[in-house]
């Protein structure tokens, strides 16, 4: 893999002060909806950690959320798209198949099996105070059934494979709480069966801001885009909003959107040259956000390539998809098999 993860993972590694002394198991995925292209927030909030795990040598099942992202999209051909591009984004960005297992949720039957009994003992008062749910209702979002039982396929998705930690950004914590809630009801009902799984949110990679300072999402058009044209990526780091001071007066970085997504991809001597840099005026907006995209070219253009390589050959994704199904099966039959029994549906 020719990207240059490594001083951002040495860096990610020291700032949360890992103390790894057991391999874990780690499960996480990423909902193929809106245009499908992975962005600079999905990276540092999410894929970044998948791969330091991996690095670790801990026990990756990591999915691409297809059932998941029916519930926003309903343009096959487009759908079809956006799940090559997430499951090409992250290999490209250093998921290696061969240690991590990586499946299309759609191809585990057993997860909507799953899904169905947990219906039958989540509240519906759980599932009305889901945040992700209501904001949508709040924008005038006309919700399906499937928007609000997402939760529960999600609940669905982590309990079946027993997972010891579910890394997230920020905005998916209440999910992994309500399968928490799922989890200790299914517990107190049919008998200790499932182990309740912890999130894990890098509190300095918590929200990483889009191009206009809000949160960067798909859903408001503000992202930096790990794989568009290079021409795509200047657009978007040159439409950075900043303020008006003019160049050659002192700038202040902790204000500043272009330092702080450079800070979350420089090294620490980096970060205190460009502060440096700005406090003395010794650079103007432009100046950064030059500097900017030139790191991330440094850190992507290797994953860029590969992942321009991948979308080319959907071939070897399914090649990918299948082995990692295969093998996501071998545990979720297992646990299937147990809850069949618990809840009554097959003799113990
Ligand atoms: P989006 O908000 O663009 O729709 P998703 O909800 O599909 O992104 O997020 C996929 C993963 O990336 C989740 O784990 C999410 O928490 C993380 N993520 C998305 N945006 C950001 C951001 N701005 N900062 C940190 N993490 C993010
Ligand atoms: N809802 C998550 C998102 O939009 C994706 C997801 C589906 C997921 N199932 C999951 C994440 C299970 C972690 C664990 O980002």
């Amino acid at each position: 893999m020719c990207l240059n993860v490594s001083h951002i993972l040495s860096e990610f590694t020291k700032k949360r002060k890992y103390r790894y002394t057991l391999f874990m198991r780690i499960l996480s995925g990423i909902t193929p909806s809106g245009s499908g292209r992975l962005h600079l927030g999905n990276y540092l909030g999410a894929i970044q950690q998948f791969i330091a795990r991996q690095q670790h040598g801990d026990e990756l099942f990591i999915f691409v959320a297809d059932w998941h992202a029916l519930t926003a999209v309903h343009d096959a051909p487009q759908l079809q798209r956006n799940i090559y591009e997430v499951a090409a984004a992250y290999i490209a960005l250093g998921l290696d198949p061969a240690r991590t297992t990586l499946y299309r949720q759609s191809d585990i039957a057993d997860i909507p099996e799953l899904s169905w009994i947990f219906g039958t003992v989540a509240s519906m008062g759980l599932l009305e105070r889901a945040h992700a749910y209501k904001d949508k209702v709040a924008h005038g979002i006309t919700p399906s059934v499937g928007l609000f039982t997402y939760p529960i396929l999600m609940a669905a998705d982590i309990l079946i494979v027993r997972p010891d930690i579910v890394p997230v950004g920020k905005d998916q914590k209440q999910h992994i709480e309500i399968a928490r809630d799922i989890a200790t009801s299914f517990n107190a009902t049919y008998g200790e069966t499932f182990k309740l799984p912890e999130h894990e949110i890098p509190a300095e990679v918590a929200t990483v801001p889009g191009t206009d300072g809000e949160k960067m999402s798909k859903s408001y058009g503000n992202t930096i885009d790990l794989f568009g044209t290079d021409a795509e990526l200047k657009k978007q780091i040159m439409g950075i909003k900043t303020d008006s001071t003019p160049k050659g007066s002192p700038l202040d970085p902790d204000t500043c959107i272009v330092y702080q997504l450079y800070a979350h991809l420089a090294t620490p001597e980096e970060k205190k040259t460009l502060a440096d840099q700005y406090r003395r005026g010794a650079v103007g907006y432009g100046d950064a956000k030059n500097i900017l995209l030139a790191k991330f070219h440094e850190i992507f253009d290797g994953a860029r390539a590969r992942f321009a390589e991948l979308i080319a050959h959907p071939d070897e994704i399914d090649a990918i998809f299948s082995a990692g199904a295969a093998r996501a099966r071998t545990v979720t039959h297992t646990v299937l098999a147990e809850v069949r029994k618990k809840v009554g549906l097959t003799a113990k």
